[in-house]
């Protein structure tokens, strides 16, 4: 029986103050990394909570009543998030998400999204805005997010059979209500929809091609996500990760599919297109994604930056400290100052945990110390 792991608490102390730098970094302007990597992708947690207690991420043994989740002025406020935004994006940023736990349960999210659908990349465009949601709400809130200016919107959804589904969400929730959500997504004209599923072998492995089927032709992108030892408390095992290789063995067994192209650099998925008769992608069948987050590491170009809840900065999702942007934000920093600190923060990033997994030491990958995905964001 596994010990009982109280994470938190002690995490969110481990903060690095963020320094303005004594002779100002320029505000403004693109950054790299130590690797090169530029910043490209921010992914904004707005909350802390979810309705749903997927085993893999908000275990309910952990997750429960007495959970401490954080109070609500710990929680940057919509303004600050807009303001740190348009810092980000004056350094390159070109992708917000908006992500959690579940960001529909933040209190009139769509007035965060309008405010950040107003900002503009370095180019003058605007950003392409998104978020992840576990389409539980969508169906209420489609409209109004697309009426703000959100472009795109990402589902998770781990199986169709409604027993699978209750079972991987833990809180019995039909699968046909999140189904709707989607549909509503689509009925208010929100664009690329994508729906994402983490496979555990053994557990939802043989809803692989019930979903692969489902999708295809509908014009939304299927991606399998490989299960992946983020957080403390998932009691994470490598025997019950399902390799994207033996994945897509099993779907081209049944469905013909072709490599395509990468759409944009830093993406995290493979892409395979459906193939018509003659073996040529067929765009009207669409296209599925695979997630290699544990066996084909893709730290390499990785772009994203994460800003947790309570607004610190984390540069990997398997990072364990993160810099406190909130209190330069709290004690009155101006915007040079605050978009000065956050310069050598990036350029500092040595990040690549994922290429590094297997040969770090075994209570490393076992997530001693790391911050949730819940309270980072996916
Ligand atoms: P698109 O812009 O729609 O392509 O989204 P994305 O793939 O950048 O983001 P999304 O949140 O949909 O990512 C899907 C899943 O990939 C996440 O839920 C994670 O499981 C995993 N993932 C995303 N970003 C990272 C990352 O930086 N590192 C690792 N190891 N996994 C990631
Ligand atoms: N492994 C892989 N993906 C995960 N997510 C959460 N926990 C994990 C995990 N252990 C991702 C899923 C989900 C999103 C909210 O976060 O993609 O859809
Ligand atoms: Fe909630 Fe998404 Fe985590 Fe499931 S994976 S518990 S839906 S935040
Ligand atoms: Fe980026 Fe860290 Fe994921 Fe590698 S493990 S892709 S560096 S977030």
């Amino acid at each position: 029986m596994a010990e009982r792991v109280i994470p938190l608490v002690d995490q969110r102390i481990a903060a690095l103050a963020a320094k303005v730098p004594a002779h100002a970094a320029a505000p403004t302007g693109l950054l790299t990394d130590t690797r090169g990597r530029p910043l490209r992708d921010l992914r904004i947690s707005v909350t802390d909570r979810c309705n749903f207690r997927c085993n893999y991420c908000m275990p309910k043994e952990v997750f429960d009543k007495d959970y401490a989740y954080l109070p609500h002025n710990a929680l940057l406020s919509f303004e600050e998030i807009t303001r740190l935004a348009r810092l980000f994006m004056a350094h390159g940023v070109r992708k917000i998400r908006l992500t959690g736990g579940e960001p529909l349960l933040r209190k009139n999210v769509e007035e965060l999204v309008a405010q950040l659908a107003q900002l503009r990349t370095i180019d003058g465009t605007p950003p392409d805005l998104t978020l992840t949601t576990n389409g539980s709400l969508l169906a209420r809130k489609a409209r109004a997010l697309r009426e703000a200016g959100l472009s795109r919107v990402t589902v998770s959804l781990d199986g169709l059979d409604d027993a699978v589904f209750r079972r991987m969400n833990d809180v019995d929730f039909p699968v046909e209500d999140v189904l709707a959500g989607i549909d509503a997504a689509r009925a208010a004209g929100l664009s690329n929809i994508k729906v994402n599923m983490v496979v555990k072998r053994g557990t939802n492995d043989h809803e692989i091609l019930p979903m692969a089927r489902h999708f295809r032709g509908t014009g939304i992108t299927l991606r399998f996500i490989e299960y992946m030892d983020v957080g403390a408390t998932n009691g994470w095992r490598m025997d019950e990760v399902l390799p994207s290789a033996e994945l897509l063995a099993r779907l081209r067994a049944e469905l013909p599919l072709v490599p395509l192209a990468a759409a944009s650099p830093g993406e995290t998925a493979a892409r395979w297109g459906y193939a018509d008769a003659s073996g040529r992608h067929d765009p009207a069948l669409g296209e599925v994604g695979l997630i290699s987050s544990v066996t084909h590491a893709f730290c390499g170009d990785c772009n994203r930056a994460r800003l947790s809840t309570e607004g610190r900065l984390y540069l990997c999702l398997f990072a364990n400290q993160g810099y406190d942007l909130r209190s330069l934000l709290r004690t009155g920093a101006t915007d040079d100052a605050i978009a000065s600190a956050i310069a050598p923060i990036w350029q500092g990033r040595t990040d690549r945990y994922s290429e590094m997994r297997s040969s770090l030491p075994a209570d490393a990958s076992r997530g001693a110390r790391r911050v949730e995905m819940s309270y980072i964001g996916g």
